[in-house]
């Protein structure tokens, strides 16, 4: 596995070192941790409105797996950010959501983006043709996310429904499926910085 080491743009950041990769289901007590750890300010973004342990627990353990991808971000061995894809509507829908959520201390430092960049790519993989995204409108950093990926955006009582139409990976047959979305240790394909920080992606 490989790492970039980058410059210092976002101040006040400390060094460290990050995986992003698709979770397996077995992985399922670390998210259900991660999806806990989120403040109440971040825990009512992600799932709009405020929500109990209790809550986020079901939420956890009825996550169909199969229907989508979870991606995750590892920070030193721990899970602190979350991309969710879910197909959209009957099995056979191209339409997919994502949903993002990433720890209060690691917000803001680029790794929503690089997450969401990373579920365009599987969403695409995978055949859907659109991504959509339910951001409340004072959802600054999500609504900034929405606009880099193009997203088209429609704005309705205190919400914005954005949707992304997806042009299929033109190899995508070409590329064995475990490989680009599973992740595997010796098959790194990319890497990025985000800020100052060590990014290592296994595709
Ligand atoms: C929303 C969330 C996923 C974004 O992830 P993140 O890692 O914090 O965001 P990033 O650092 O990747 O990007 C934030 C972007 O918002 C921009 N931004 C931050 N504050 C902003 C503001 N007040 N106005 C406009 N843009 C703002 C940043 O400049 C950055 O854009 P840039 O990379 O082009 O400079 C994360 O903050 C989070 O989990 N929040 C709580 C849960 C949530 O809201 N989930 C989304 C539900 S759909």
């Amino acid at each position: 596995m490989s790492t970039v080491s980058a410059n210092l743009p976002r101040p006040g950041a400390i060094p460290w070192r990050a995986i992003v990769r698709v979770l397996r289901p077995r992985e399922h007590k670390h998210f259900l941790a991660h999806l806990l750890r989120l403040d109440s300010a971040s825990r009512s973004a992600r799932f709009g409105r405020g929500v109990s342990d209790d809550w986020v627990a079901r939420y956890a353990a009825e996550t169909n797996w199969r229907r989508g991808a979870v991606v995750g971000c590892w920070i030193d061995g721990t899970l602190r950010g979350v991309a969710e894809l879910r197909r959209f509507g009957s099995d056979r829908s191209k339409t997919a959501e994502m949903a993002l959520s990433i720890e209060p201390t690691f917000q803001n430092c680029g790794l929503g983006s690089l997450l969401a960049r990373r579920v365009v790519a599987i969403a695409r993989t995978r055949g859907f043709i659109k991504l959509c995204m339910l951001i409340a409108f004072s959802n600054w950093r999500m609504r900034s996310i929405a606009r880099k990926l193009g997203a088209r955006m429609a704005f309705a009582d205190g919400e914005i429904d954005a949707d992304l139409p997806l042009d299929p990976y033109p190899q995508a047959t070409d590329i064995p499926r475990n490989e680009v979305e599973e992740g595997h240790p010796r098959s790194n394909l990319d890497a990025h910085s985000v800020g100052n920080r060590l990014i290592s992606e296994l595709l």
